[in-house]
């Protein structure tokens, strides 16, 4: 199981320092989330930050686009050499479309299922994809409370294509992470946990937490 690190909820007048201490505390990849304010009611982050980000992060990039118009922004997004492109299927027009054009870039696909979407909506779409996202919360914040109800779709996903990467997105923390490990998720996407340090020593605080999270059920 690895950790991924959302960058919502860091530092963000020090976004460059904060990759480099993720990757001293041993995070595996960093989950940049791109929202426009209309598909969620939240707007954050950029394109260019992403080309930004990619040149200085030696750690893997995810992107998680929640906008309303994913169709426009793939081929920019790819251009900056992530790993991951995760799209939601809510609003997109053409899922399949979409997918084909990320596979194409040979970046790794992925989507996002918000905690109201069943997976059988989304069942003819995870043959294609490389990862699937389960929301643990409502997109659009970070240190939101985890809707437990949305962990059981992490197995139904497995049963569906055994050999995909399971991801679950949001409201993981120490209170959360027992029942989460649970379901045995290979990635977890964590934000607001990771960066709340009450410790001076950000990374100390950071690594521990990492240990809390990995922890066996
Ligand atoms: C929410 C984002 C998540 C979020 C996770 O829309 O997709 O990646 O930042 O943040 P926490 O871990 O604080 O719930
Ligand atoms: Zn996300």
């Amino acid at each position: 199981m690895r950790i991924a690190a959302s960058l919502l909820s860091c530092d963000l007048l020090n976004i460059e320092s904060e990759i480099k201490l993720l990757k001293k505390a041993g995070i595996a990849a960093v989950h940049i989330d791109i929202m426009d304010g209309h598909f969620v009611p939240n707007i954050a982050f950029g394109i260019d930050i992403i080309k930004q980000i990619a040149k200085i992060s030696e750690l893997p990039i995810s992107v998680h686009l929640m906008i309303d118009n994913p169709e426009q922004f793939i081929d920019i997004v790819s251009y900056y050499n992530v790993d991951y492109l995760i799209i939601h299927t809510e609003n997109s027009r053409n899922v399949e479309n979409l997918m084909n054009r990320i596979k194409n870039k040979g970046i790794g696909c992925g989507i996002a299922i918000n905690p109201q979407t069943q997976i059988n909506s989304i069942r003819r779409y995870l043959e294609k994809c490389d990862l699937a996202l389960v929301m643990g919360v409502h997109p659009g914040f970070g240190g939101q409370t985890l809707i437990s109800s949305t962990l059981k779709k992490i197995q139904q996903i497995k049963s569906i294509k055994h050999d995909i990467i399971v991801g679950i997105d949001g409201g993981i923390n120490d209170k959360t992470i027992s029942l989460v490990n649970k379901e045995k998720p290979d990635i977890l996407i964590v934000g607001s946990y990771l960066f709340d340090s009450e410790k001076e020593n950000k990374l100390e605080s950071m690594k521990e937490k990492i240990k809390v999270l990995c922890q066996k059920e």
